[in-house]
């Protein structure tokens, strides 16, 4: 234990923690893996995915990004997708933004040095595209926690027209596409209301 001996301390003390609550935690874990959500979240430190729904290991299933982009290029995004959908045929993806996100914030201001700004190039794409909306609001504060909105349901829009999430609904499989906004000055999270469980026609 040379590095970082107290995160590996508190491992520890949290594996014997579960174990004594629930002496099968484990081998339960081991034995299947059957979460009925993925989520699809910023990659801040201050939006625990599990801790904030209240869910243990084993029932979320997790991708975490700079802004919670969905992205029709990103295989990690893709694969993480099709996992969820085709082999753990999870019922509720959920994108996941928040307010005061870095990453959009980034996306009002100058270029900066790829790989970040070509990240960011995403968001700036939907910064433009509602731009008539953002110059209407009245300060850099509420044009920057509108567009935190705005990208997670520019997500929610993308994955509802990804092949993953198309077939399962060509397939008749149970699939609803969420989109929610956590904020960080009271821990709670509001549902965007845009929610959809079947291909538009
Ligand atoms: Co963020």
């Amino acid at each position: 234990m040379r590095y970082l001996p107290q995160l590996l301390l508190n491992n520890r003390a949290w594996a014997e923690r579960q174990t004594g609550q629930d002496p099968d935690f484990f081998k339960r874990l081991c034995a299947i893996q059957k979460p009925d959500h993925l989520w699809i979240g910023c990659a801040d430190s201050r939006v625990p995915a599990n801790e904030i729904v209240g869910l243990p290991p084993g029932e979320l299933f997790v991708h975490r990004n700079v802004g919670n982009i969905v992205r029709w290029d990103d295989q990690n995004c893709l694969a993480v997708l099709q996992y969820a959908v085709d082999v753990l045929q999870i019922s509720h993806i959920i994108v996941c933004g928040h307010y005061r996100c870095g990453g959009i914030q980034a996306a009002f201001g100058p270029p900066t040095t790829d790989p970040l700004e070509g990240w960011i190039a995403h968001i700036r794409t939907i910064r433009q595209t509602h731009a008539g909306e953002l110059a209407a609001l009245p300060d850099e504060d509420a044009r920057w926690q509108r567009l935190c909105e705005l990208n997670v349901m520019e997500q929610v829009r993308i994955l509802r027209g990804l092949p993953t999430v198309v077939q399962a609904w060509e397939r008749g499989q149970q699939l609803a596409v969420h989109g929610w906004i956590y904020d960080l000055r009271n821990g709670l999270l509001r549902d965007l209301e845009v929610s959809i469980n079947t291909a538009l026609p």
